[in-house]
């Protein structure tokens, strides 16, 4: 017998498990189906983000960070620290414990929300009249059919062509994060998001750590200057990058893995290292749907084909987060999960993918949102600059971190910020003020004029929003 609910959630991660939520909450019955399990076979809802991605990543991140903060800088505050030893295997334990907690806090969620949720793979079968019948499969067999789908797959590690991933000498975003030990050196191919916080985290733990990058230029979504100062810093610590390479033969031994590979100027290297991490981008997951089954469109990546409103070529059936396109970023599937569970009872869920904000959880953070001065460049705007250094920022040095700068690029016309961009301390939190800013349409002069709690790093955007007048206080 077939169970039938208003709408079916397929894919429990960020994207699926919000929509879940938000459509349950608006009155519609919901089942929610995902694959994922814990090592010892229960259910891990929150999909690549809560597993092996935003969660565990920032644990890690967070770990990694207080060691070399008590091995390097502790003594300029007079703190000595005897005997500073690091136990990886304590800092995995404790980062699977957040990832578990964050797993029961989904499961709770979806109780509170009466959410049905069932374990295992969910795969279209056939379409039937007024909406679709859904195979899962796995310990919890069942047979669902749902007037509406949502597709909220996800996606997973693309390897290099011919590489295969073993997850103990090559490894995906997966096995970075179960390291069991500090490896002496560590390579990386791809100097981008995963590269870089992956790379800190092993860096800072006492690895050798080389990241080889195709691109000449680093980090070319980011603004420029903000890139520069980034790259400085990370020259600084030891972490290093190199640019413009090409990637040749990998070859696997015993004492782990060398790297072929032709350098910018054309030289041919090698890169022996104890492990390797590939973090050159990620494949959407269409596999094992039976998409085929009910003629549901996929793109030239894999990608589920959907319109600005998440809309598939099929009559009732959404796609969402990292398996569509556009940025493959937690909170971008969050809100498109919102919207749709809003359009699917009626209202009218909204998305606006230009204030979408990006952060690169390393130190220092990098975090932005809207267009880099590059950008606008390249559009012909007319645009005014201000900027203002940690350096200058009372609170900065009160933290001893004062790397970095806050830089508003607004229009020359009408001084709507057009965008922000901050590397530095905290700039994750930061960037929240400039999202809130630009939703509302403000100007940087509304920015300068609104009182900023002192001493605080968020003062830095003020004063660069005085800037952009030239007119900073404290610079
Ligand atoms: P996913 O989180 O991938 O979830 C999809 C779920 O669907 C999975 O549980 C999967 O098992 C399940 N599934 C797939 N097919 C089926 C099927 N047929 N049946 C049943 N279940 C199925 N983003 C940020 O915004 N901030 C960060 O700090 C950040 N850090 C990251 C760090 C790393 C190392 C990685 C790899 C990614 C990071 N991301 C980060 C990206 C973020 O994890 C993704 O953008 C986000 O998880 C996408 O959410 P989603 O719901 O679309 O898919
Ligand atoms: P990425 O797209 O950020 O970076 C991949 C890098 O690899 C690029 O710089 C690319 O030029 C390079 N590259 C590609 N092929 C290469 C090759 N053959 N040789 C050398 N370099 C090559 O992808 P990444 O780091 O794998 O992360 C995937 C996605 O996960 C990110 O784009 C982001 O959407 C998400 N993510 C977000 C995080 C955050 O929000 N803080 C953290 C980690 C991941």
């Amino acid at each position: 017998m077939s169970k039938n609910f208003d709408l079916i959630v397929i894919g429990a991660g960020p994207g699926g498990y919000i929509a879940a939520i938000r459509a349950a909450q608006l009155g519609l019955s919901v089942a929610c189906v995902d694959e994922w399990s814990s090592a010892d076979g229960k259910p891990a809802p929150g999909g690549t983000c809560t597993n092996v991605g935003c969660i565990p990543s920032k644990a890690l991140l967070q770990s990694s960070e207080h060691y070399e903060q008590a091995e390097k800088h502790f003594e300029e505050h007079g703190i000595s620290v005897g005997g500073l030893k690091i136990n990886v295997g304590q800092m995995i334990s404790r980062k699977d414990a957040v990832v578990r907690q964050n797993n029961e806090g989904i499961l709770y969620l979806f109780k509170k929300n009466k959410v049905t949720f069932f374990h295992g793979r969910g795969a279209f079968v056939k379409a039937v009249d007024g909406g679709y019948e859904i195979a899962v499969t796995g310990k919890q067999a069942e047979t669902l059919t749902g007037k509406q789908i949502v597709l909220a797959t996800g996606s997973r590690a693309r390897p290099l062509p011919g590489v295969a991933f073993d997850e103990s000498s090559i490894l995906s975003n997966d096995g970075a994060l179960r390291i069991g030990s500090v490896p002496k050196k560590l390579a990386l191919i791809g100097s981008g998001v995963i590269g870089l916080e992956m790379g800190s985290v092993w860096r800072r733990l006492g690895a050798e750590v080389t990241i080889l990058e195709a691109l000449p230029a680093f980090l070319g979504a980011v603004d420029e200057q903000i890139a520069k100062e980034a790259r400085k810093a990370f020259d600084k610590q030891g972490l290093k990058i190199e640019l413009g390479v090409q990637v040749g033969e990998i070859k696997k031994s015993k004492k782990g893995v060398s790297i072929a590979y032709t350098s910018a100027k054309g030289e041919a290297q090698t890169l022996d290292a104890d492990k390797l991490i590939v973090s050159i981008g990620r494949i959407p997951n269409t596999e094992g749907l039976n998409a085929e089954a009910v003629g549901l469109q996929l793109g030239e990546r894999g990608d589920i084909v959907v319109d600005d409103l998440c809309r598939t070529n099929l009559p009732g059936v959404w796609a969402i987060g990292d398996v569509v396109r556009g940025p493959m970023l937690a909170h971008k599937a969050e809100e498109e999960g919102v919207a749709v569970a809003e359009r699917l009872a009626g209202q009218h869920g909204h998305v606006d993918f230009n204030l979408i904000p990006w952060v690169i959880y390393t130190s220092p953070e990098i975090a932005w949102v809207g267009k880099t001065e590059q950008q606008l460049k390249a559009e012909g705007a007319k645009y005014k600059a201000g900027s203002f250094p940690f350096l200058a920022n009372g609170r900065a040095r009160a933290l001893g971190d004062t790397t970095g700068l806050v830089k508003i690029l607004a229009d020359a016309a009408t001084d709507e910020i057009l965008g922000v961009h901050i590397v530095g301390p905290m700039a994750s939190e930061l960037v929240a003020e400039a999202c809130v800013a630009m939703a509302f349409r403000a100007s940087s002069e509304d920015i300068a004029r609104i009182c900023h709690a002192h001493p605080t790093l968020g003062e830095s955007t003020k004063e660069a929003a005085l800037a952009v007048d030239k007119r900073t206080l404290n610079f």
